[in-house]
């Protein structure tokens, strides 16, 4: 499979100590919401249970430290690994994603229920919002997000310049530099219920 996911919850996760390296477990200490240290410890366990997976190597040798952009930095044994991931984490659940084969990954996980017509309007472009239900909105929500993690740019980009048309990415303005800066890759779109009620999209590109 091009793209491996893996999914935990939160209330099972194992100690931290047994998931962490050294660094990182520094870095875990600093961390002091609850909610936090959770997510953030939850989407290494996923991220190095799939890195594992590929690699054979234990799981306090393979780093994900914080770098300022917001997308950690990637290590294995001490190595810059090249696989490209993503990670996500709301509600109880973190998720990640690794691949060998696509240069490009971004994915995102949303609880499905209704929000405002104020927030719509503000994050979603007119040509997005062909529906009002919130299945449709979380979902679009999720690509969103995908994609801009995706780029790496995260929400610095306007929300306005990432937009999602009948499943298909554009980008305008900085979002759109920022993937010509990727070399235009082709951008699939995968969105559905990772998990009861809680939409997630998986974004991808060679
Ligand atoms: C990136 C963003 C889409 C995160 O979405 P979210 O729904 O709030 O959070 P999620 O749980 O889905 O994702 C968080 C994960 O995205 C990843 N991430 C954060 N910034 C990222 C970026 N620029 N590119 C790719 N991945 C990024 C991280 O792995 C983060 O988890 P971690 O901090 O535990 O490692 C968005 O909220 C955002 O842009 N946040 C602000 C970050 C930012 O702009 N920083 C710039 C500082 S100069």
């Amino acid at each position: 499979m091009a793209c491996s996911i893996e999914k935990v919850d939160l209330t099972c996760l194992p100690p931290a100590d047994e998931i962490l390296s050294q660094r990182e477990a520094d870095f875990f200490q600093t961390l002091r919401l609850p909610k936090r240290r959770m997510e953030w410890l939850g989407g290494r366990f996923a991220l190095k249970r799939l890195i594992h997976s590929l690699t054979g190597a234990p799981l306090q040798e393979i780093e994900a430290l914080p770098h300022p952009s917001g997308k950690p930095i990637l290590t294995v044994k001490g190595e810059a690994c090249p696989f490209a991931f993503s990670i996500t984490h709301s509600h109880g659940w973190a998720a990640a994603c690794v691949s060998r084969d696509e240069r490009f990954v971004g994915i995102d996980l949303e609880k499905i229920e209704k929000r405002s017509s104020a927030w719509a309007e503000s994050f979603f472009h007119p040509s997005e919002r062909k529906q009002t239900d919130e299945t449709f909105l979380t979902a679009l929500w999720t690509q969103k997000e995908a994609l801009v993690k995706l780029l790496g740019t995260g929400l610095s980009v306007n929300s306005y310049d990432v937009r999602c048309i009948d499943g298909q990415p554009f980008f305008f303005g900085a979002a759109q530099q920022a993937y010509m800066r990727l070399g235009s890759p082709r951008v699939l779109l995968q969105t559905y219920e990772l998990v009861p009620g809680m939409m997630f999209t998986l974004a991808h590109g060679q």
